[in-house]
């Protein structure tokens, strides 16, 4: 199995990944972010949506949600947050390598690190192609990672994480001559320890703009942070956004 097929990693390791306080942040960054407005009642596809940081916020402010998660305790946990928030959202169970909708979104999004995941580079630009299929023409693709550039600026130092009654300590390593990332994970709670690794491939933002285009989106631009900053020195993430392509007249026509 590989790591990201892994429910007991996504459960164990919940509370460091989408803890209350991120829930809270999500919702504010969900209201504030230019880069999250989308035209009124936009159908919005999640993908890899996990517990429904972005789903709640999302669907109360008017957009038709999907969620697509590969995880059954994510999906349910995203089922249990719509429904104690009133949002309506349709969740599926599906792999991205696979999972496409064939011109059924305006918008997909892929965040928090959700990209990247298959070992062979040629899965990942399929979940790209997947995505770009997905769309309706003049439909947008945002992904959110953690670049190659950003990554750069604080790695080396070991990272501690203060859970409610437990820490996690993550230490990271780049592979393949920064290419991939291995992260490893000690969660330390009452006394005992677990271990998890995960390792996903790294982009900078020239590559996933390339990758952008590779799989035939066009208007493609990076940004720093969800506040639509440059992707510069100062950037936080890296988002890079696509629009699928507007068929020109004549191809309508034909
Ligand atoms: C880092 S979490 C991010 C979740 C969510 N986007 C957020 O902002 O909190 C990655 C999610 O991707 C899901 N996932 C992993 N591999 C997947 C795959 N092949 N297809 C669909 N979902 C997948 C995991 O179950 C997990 O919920």
């Amino acid at each position: 199995m590989h790591w990201y097929e892994d429910d007991v990693f996504w459960s164990d390791f919940s509370e460091t990944m989408f803890s209350a306080r991120r829930r809270e942040e999500t919702e504010a960054l969900v209201a504030r972010s230019p880069l999250l407005r989308f035209a009124p009642g936009a159908r919005v596809l999640d993908l890899c949506c996990g517990p429904g940081l972005y789903l709640v916020p999302l669907a109360r402010r008017g957009y038709a949600l999907t969620g697509v998660d590969l995880s059954e305790v994510m999906l349910e946990r995203a089922r249990t947050a719509c429904a104690e928030a009133g949002a309506e959202v349709r969740l599926v169970r599906a792999d991205m390598l696979h999972h496409v909708e064939p011109e059924s979104y305006d918008v997909v999004l892929n965040v928090f690190t959700s990209f990247g995941y298959f070992d062979d580079p040629r899965d990942n630009l399929q979940v790209l192609r997947n995505a770009h299929d997905s769309l309706v023409p003049g439909g947008r693709l945002l992904i959110d990672v953690l670049g190659k550039e950003v990554l750069a600026g604080w790695i080396g130092r070991p990272q501690l994480v203060e859970l409610d009654g437990a820490y996690v300590v993550q230490r990271d390593t780049v592979l393949d001559g920064w290419t991939r990332l291995r992260t490893d994970w000690t969660l330390v709670r009452d006394g005992t320890a677990q271990e998890a690794t995960i390792t996903s491939f790294l982009y900078s933002g020239a590559e996933l703009r390339a990758l952008f285009e590779q799989a035939g989106f066009t208007q493609v631009e990076c940004y720093g942070d969800f506040d639509g900053a440059p992707y510069d020195q100062n950037a936080r993430r890296l988002i890079v956004s696509g629009t699928r392509a507007t068929p020109a007249r004549h191809e309508e026509e034909r």
